[in-house]
């Protein structure tokens, strides 16, 4: 996935490209690129390999003067990450940039390549810039052109396309990709989101699957897949003009960790009473838990985990059946889904392409669908039935921290009022779940005291091959959001176990050499993941014990580490141990020397399958 931008200004508008696609570099950071008309049928074009910062270096030696542009920052899928796969692509009078996916572009390309079309890319999308100029070479007009090549692309896009010789002119489509238009006073945007358009204009009009979009800079004309002149409705977005800025700290992430105390206190003011130590849902959750036979959650990566933590409380606290599964499994496989059912979905960025195609199964299958989401107005927002929001703020690191725990809260709080609602809980444990979860932030801040020690513990688990996380109950979800965090911020191979599953193969790969890190509050299950714990140090695995003062008492004198977390109720504990693994991850990375906020390979925001 990657992040598509275009303006028809009436400055010269490269520098508000490459503003807009700073905004957008969470979907990609392989390469970027800009692509200006200069003067009528003259098409500058600048690109540069790796982040953004060095298409700006770029830049700075030739001063584009366009006034007509759009620009793209990448994540590679169909050719290495270069300067030649970097957008814009150019054939004839056609300039194109393009998030998502061709999946057709193999015979389209070789149906070009029989004609003696001449590749400069490897990608799919100068397959697209081919075809369009192929129609305007037999005289077909620019916007009619790109209709015309849009009936023969299949898979999921967005496009934004200029023309040299058509100043005032840019054609967007959009199919399975997001793509918004900006309105400005004589000057028109298009963009893969609003947050990238949000320092031009607060007004933006969403485009939905099939439709194309032809604007100048006092007009727009939107069709859909038919062909037919529809009109979408302009909205007020609230995305902020300004820059989230790191602070005092070296990274996001670090940042971001640190304010958890904080926006967990706003996301439970949200949904909890405090002074009636009561749940409290927003008026668009709608799902008639009392009545229900089955929830589905589905999401992808750490918002999955968010689900299947989830789980264990609507299955405990709420006594509902709850059938998690990963979006991009859920979504081909045709799982029957009950007639009083319900789905939630779980999404920080809200565009996420597996969640988001796991949402409208849901929903073709009369399921009642209920969005969470960090980002209020995504795509995934508006499609549910109903949508609902954490109050993280924006999460810039890739590592997803903050919106995980924020979700974990919603989560909790929903779980509560489902268990009311179906008289699985009383009045009095409402009160006693509730009163717990609004301790979340204070315990958190505690936990944040101890980073220093933490650190000390992650350089010296930076040193291994293997690391192995191990947790039961509601705490094998943050074994694997442990694991996970490790694996793609430091590079370092990682794995999440439910502690009893360990003996049933993992164990084989325990030596000296393996850090174990061990989640185990001192609950109900507190002896059982003992007994696993033992099982490890008796086959001389290292073991990083994160307990609290009680466990650490009863357990922490042979273990290899200790990590002290508060005592709090059980019902807390997803929420106070996902700090430590985010803790130990983050350092881990940060004494590897790797790029802990735009780690290799990845992407804030999936929006390809
Ligand atoms: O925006 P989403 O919550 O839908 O993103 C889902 C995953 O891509 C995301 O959680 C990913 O796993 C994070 N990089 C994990 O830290």
């Amino acid at each position: 996935m990657c992040g598509i931008v275009g303006i028809l200004g009436t400055e010269p508008v490269a520098r508000g490209i490459v503003e807009a696609l700073k905004r957008l570099e969470y979907r990609g950071y392989d390469s970027a690129g800009v692509a200006t008309i200069e003067s009528e049928g003259h098409v500058e074009r600048v690109r540069a390999p790796g982040k953004l910062h060095n298409l700006e270096d770029k830049l700075k030696a030739s001063a584009l003067k366009g006034t007509t542009g759009i620009g793209h920052t990448r994540w590679a899928t169909h050719g290495v990450p270069n300067e030649p796969n970097a957008h814009p692509h150019v054939s004839g009078d056609v300039v194109i940039v393009h998030n998502g996916i061709i999946e057709n572009f193999k015979p389209l390309k070789d149906e070009l390549l029989k004609e003696g079309v001449v590749f400069s890319s490897q990608t799919d999308t100068e397959v697209v810039a081919h075809l369009i100029a192929r129609e305007r070479a037999k005289g077909v007009p620019p916007k009619e052109a790109v209709a015309k090549v849009l009936k023969r692309l299949e898979g999921a896009f967005a496009l934004a396309v200029i023309f040299a010789s058509e100043h005032d002119l840019m054609v967007g489509a959009r199919m399975g990709a997001p793509l918004a238009v900006g309105h400005g006073d004589g000057q028109m945007y298009l963009g893969s989101d609003a947050i990238a358009l949000a320092p031009f204009t607060n007004r933006v009009t969403y485009l939905e699957d099939g439709d194309w979009v032809a604007l100048t800079r006092n007009s727009i004309e939107i069709r859909d897949g038919e062909g037919r002149q529809i009109v979408r409705p302009m909205n007020f977005t609230q995305a902020s003009a300004f820059m989230a800025d790191k602070g005092k700290h070296r990274h996001f992430m670090a940042k971001e960790i640190a304010e958890q105390p904080e926006v967990i206190g706003h996301t439970l003011a949200e949904y909890a009473d405090f002074a009636e130590k009561a749940a409290r849902l927003p008026s668009e959750v709608k799902i008639d838990f009392a009545n229900l036979d089955r929830l589905t959650i589905t999401a992808c990566g750490t918002a999955y985990l968010a689900g299947l933590t989830a789980k264990y409380w609507f299955e405990r606290y709420a006594r509902l059946p709850t059938e998690v599964d990963i979006a991009s499994e859920f979504r081909y496989r045709e799982a029957p889904m009950p007639k009083k059912g319900a789905a939630i979905v779980i999404s920080q960025s809200g565009e996420t392409a597996d969640t988001l195609a796991a949402l409208r199964y849901c929903k073709a299958q009369d399921q009642d669908t209920l969005a969470l989401v960090n980002v209020p107005g995504s795509t995934i927002a508006r499609e549910a039935h109903a949508a609902i929001r954490t109050y993280a703020g924006p999460e810039i690191g890739v590592a997803s921290t903050k919106a995980f725990t924020c979700q974990l809260t919603v989560l909790a709080a929903l779980a509560v009022a489902a268990g009311k609602a179906r008289g699985a809980i009383s009045r009095d444990q409402e009160r006693e779940l509730i009163g717990a979860l609004t301790e979340a932030p204070r315990h958190m801040a505690e936990i944040l005291k101890d980073e220093k020690h933490i650190a000390e513990v992650a350089r010296e688990i930076a040193h291994a091959q293997d690391v192995l996380y191990l947790g039961r109950g509601v705490n094998y979800p943050i074994a694997l959001e442990g694991a996970l965090k490790l694996k793609e911020i430091s590079y370092i191979h990682a794995e999440g176990y439910a502690a009893g599953e360990l003996k049933h193969g993992p164990i084989a790969l325990i030596d000296e050499n393996v850090p174990v890190i061990v989640i185990a509050p001192q609950d109900d299950l507190f002896d059982k993941t003992v007994s696993n714990m033992e099982e490890v140090a008796a086959r001389g695995g290292k073991i990083v014990l994160l307990t609290d003062d009680g466990g650490i008492e009863a357990h922490g004198q042979r273990t290899f580490r200790r990590i002290r977390v508060p005592k709090a109720h059980a019902f807390l504990s997803p929420l106070l141990y996902a700090l430590p693994v985010q803790l130990l991850a983050y350092h881990a990375a940060v004494f590897m020397g790797t790029d802990v906020d735009q780690p290799r390979n990845l992407a804030k925001s999936v929006t390809v399958e």
